[in-house]
């Protein structure tokens, strides 16, 4: 394949990194498409092709794909991409497994402090011309207890930085990482445990079918009343419907999200206009999640520094240059 000048399509790189991909595949012909990869714009002669999270790769799409040999995610999520459908047609899959445990840990960080100090209702405030701090009370983070679901990269950074706040963590992952909690001084306990003791509950884990809707009606329930609730993973992890009940009832003193369950589907009026009664009804519920007087939301945003960007696009060609002579790394779905 090395010999053949493989064509590498890059969907919605951001384009100050487009050069640099450039460069740093000098053997293929390399282009460059400006927005996420669809069924109109799909490259047929595509031999590699680069997508983000906003591309949706389906066996639809593979199939308007025919030479595709690869697809390089430049994401460590890859809910997006249908994998059975890619081993089907022999795409090979792959991903950055790690690029910003600190940029998404440091990201949870500000959405617990813009929650818990009211940071947003202040600026705000000042900006109007208002210069008091009536009603905007906040609450400390020293002593208080974190509750951290999913303690791989980015949950183990989120209680390493939690030891400088003083916080107290206790953590949740069905395959606990002891020697990490001996050396942070964490105590891993049950789900239903984490979500009775935590002052902050901050979501960590992947998006997959057992974890779907993880926090949902039955186990919000157990939540200490005025609990804040962070979520920087991926949005289906919770139920919003459930979300939206407990913080209209008080039971969330507030939530903080970088993520929400179809997220795609929130800007995109036509394609919401095509979504099913399910996907319009979690879209609705978004929407009111988003304008809840209680909840910071940021679009998905958590990676979004500059020193993660250039991380991830660097593995994402390496990823890419690996596979072409044949020795694939960050393969996923195997
Ligand atoms: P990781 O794979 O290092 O860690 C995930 C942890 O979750 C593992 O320890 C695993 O055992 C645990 N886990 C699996 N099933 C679980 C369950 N049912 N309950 C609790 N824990 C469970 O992944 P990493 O790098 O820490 O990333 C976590 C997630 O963060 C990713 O899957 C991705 O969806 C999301 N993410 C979000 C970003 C953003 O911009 N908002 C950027 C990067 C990742």
């Amino acid at each position: 394949m090395a010999r053949l000048k493989p064509r590498v399509v890059f969907y919605n790189l951001w384009p100050e990194f487009r050069a640099l991909a450039r460069r740093q595949l000098p053997g293929c012909t390399t282009r460059f498409v400006a927005a996420p990869l669809d069924l109109n714009n799909a490259d047929r002669r595509a031999q590699v092709v680069g997508v983000f999270i906003d591309s949706r790769i389906t066996a639809k799409i593979l199939a308007r794909l025919p030479r595709l040999a690869a697809l390089a995610t430049l994401s460590t999520g890859f809910d997006h991409i249908d994998l059975p459908a890619c081993q089907k047609r022999r795409v090979v899959v792959m991903n950055v497994p790690s690029y910003g445990e600190n940029t998404v840990a440091e990201h949870t960080f500000a959405l617990i402090l813009g929650l818990t100090r009211k940071l947003f209702e202040s600026v705000k405030r000042v900006k109007e011309g208002r210069y008091d701090f009536v009603g905007l009370r906040g609450v400390d983070l020293k002593d208080k207890t974190l509750g951290i679901i999913g303690t791989g990269r980015i949950g183990s950074h989120v209680a390493q930085i939690a030891r400088g706040f003083g916080l107290r963590v206790i953590a949740y992952d069905p395959h606990p990482n002891r020697a990490l909690s001996r050396e942070l001084n964490f105590t891993y306990i049950s789900l239903p445990a984490l979500l009775k003791q935590s002052d902050i509950i901050t979501l960590h884990s992947p998006l997959t079918p057992q974890t779907h809707h993880l926090l949902n009606a039955k186990n919000l329930k157990l939540l200490k009343r005025g609990a804040y609730l962070i979520n920087t993973a991926r949005g289906a992890l919770v139920d919003p419907a459930a979300l939206y009940a407990a913080l209209q009832s008080g039971a969330l003193a507030g939530a903080g999200l970088d993520v929400l369950e179809d997220e795609n589907l929130i800007q995109h009026f036509e394609s919401v206009m095509q979504c099913s009664d399910c996907q319009l009804k979690t879209t609705l519920l978004n929407n009111l999640i988003i304008d809840h007087p209680h909840t910071i939301v940021t679009p998905h945003n958590a990676f979004n520094s500059t020193e993660a960007l250039a991380r991830i696009v660097h593995t994402t060609v390496e990823n890419i240059r690996k596979f072409l002579p044949g020795r694939p790394q960050n393969v996923v779905g195997k």
